[in-house]
C-alpha cells in the first residue's frame, strides 16, 4: 500500500514511460501520423464513447477534460466545435496533448494539474468530462467535488470508471489473475492485483487501479452534490474474458456486434456516471 502522493507519483511514472495507448500504435508519440492513428484505434476500441461522451452536443461549449492524456477526447470535442481545456498530472502527457492538437490545427489549453485540486476558479466550464482517469486517483470523492466546483450551473459532468460488476473484472482479473495465477496470494488484495496488471507498463510503475459498482458510482456523484445522476454500463469485447475469447475463436457467430453491445450494457468493463450541477 502506497501513500496518496506515492500513488500519484506512480501514475506519473506509468504514463511518462508508456503514454496511454502508445503500445498499440507503432509510430512516434508527438507525430501527426501517430495521433491520427491513436484517434482511430480509440474509435475502433470503444465506438460507444462518441455517444456516451456526446462530443457533438458539446459544440459551442467550454469543455474541461480531466486527465486528458494524449488529447484523444480533447481532439474529439474540439472537432465537434467545443472550446477545450485539458488538465493532467503527467507532464509528458500535457506536452504530447499540446503537440497533438496543434498538429491537427485545433485550439486547446492543456495544463498540468491534479484532479483533486483543479487549477481553475469555480464555475468555469459548461461541461466536465473524465475518461478512464479517476479510478487512478486516491481520493475520488474529492475529485468529483472538484469537477462539480468548476462546472457552471446547469453543466453536465461525465465520468468513466472501471466497472466492478463486469465480466472482465470477475473472470479475468479475480478468477484468472487473482486465483489461477496466484495474484491474490502474492499481492494480498485485488487492488494489488489490478495495480500490477491492468495498465500495460514497461517500468513496473504500478499506478492505483480501482473498480466501482454502478450503484456506488452513482452514490458518489450524488454525495459530490450532483443532480439528475445516472449511470450506464458499456463495453464488451470477446477478448475481455478468456471464456468469450475461446468461444469466439471457435464460433465466429458469437463475435457479433449486437451480442457484444448487449453484454457490454449488462456487464461491460466501464461504468459511465452522469450528473448535473443544479
Ligand atoms: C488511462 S489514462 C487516460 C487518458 C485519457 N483520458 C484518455 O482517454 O486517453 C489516465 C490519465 O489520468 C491521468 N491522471 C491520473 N491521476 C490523475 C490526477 N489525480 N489528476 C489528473 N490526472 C490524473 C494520468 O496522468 C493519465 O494521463
Amino acid at each position: 500500500v502506497k501513500t496518496r502522493d506515492q500513488y500519484k507519483q506512480a501514475a506519473i511514472e506509468q504514463w511518462t514511460a508508456d503514454p496511454c495507448g502508445s503500445t498499440v500504435v507503432e509510430d512516434i508519440p508527438g507525430s501527426d501520423s501517430y495521433f491520427r492513428r491513436l484517434l482511430q484505434v480509440r474509435a475502433d476500441y470503444a465506438p460507444w464513447m462518441a455517444e456516451a461522451l456526446d462530443y457533438k452536443g458539446a459544440a459551442g461549449l467550454e469543455v474541461l477534460d480531466i486527465g486528458s492524456g494524449q488529447g484523444i477526447d480533447l481532439a474529439r470535442y474540439a472537432l465537434a466545435g467545443a472550446r477545450v481545456t485539458g488538465v493532467d498530472l503527467t507532464p509528458r502527457h500535457v506536452a504530447l496533448a499540446r503537440v497533438h492538437l496543434a498538429g491537427m490545427g485545433l485550439d486547446a489549453v492543456v495544463v498540468e494539474g491534479d484532479a483533486e485540486q483543479l487549477p481553475f476558479p469555480d464555475a468555469t466550464f459548461d461541461r466536465v468530462s473524465s475518461n478512464g482517469v479517476l479510478h487512478h486517483t486516491p481520493d475520488l470523492p474529492c475529485a468529483l467535488w472538484e469537477a462539480r466546483r468548476v462546472l457552471r450551473s446547469g453543466g453536465l459532468a461525465t465520468v468513466i470508471l472501471y466497472n466492478r460488476r463486469s465480466l472482465h473484472y470477475w473472470i479475468n482479473q479475480v478468477f484468472v489473475e487473482g486465483f489461477l495465477k496466484g495474484g491474490l496470494r502474492r499481492e494480498g488484495s485485488m487492488e494489488g492485483v489490478l495495480s500490477s496488471g491492468v495498465e500495460h507498463t514497461s517500468v513496473g510503475a504500478r499506478p492505483l487501479v480501482r473498480v466501482y459498482c454502478p450503484r456506488q458510482a452513482r452514490r458518489l456523484m450524488m454525495r459530490a452534490g450532483f443532480d439528475k445522476t445516472r449511470v450506464v454500463v458499456r463495453h464488451f469485447q470477446p477478448g475481455d474474458t478468456f471464456v468469450t475469447s475461446y468461444l469466439a475463436n471457435r464460433t465466429p457467430a458469437l463475435d457479433s456486434a449486437a451480442l457484444m453491445e448487449r453484454l457490454g450494457r449488462l456487464a461491460g468493463w466501464y461504468v459511465v456516471a452522469y450528473g448535473r450541477k443544479a
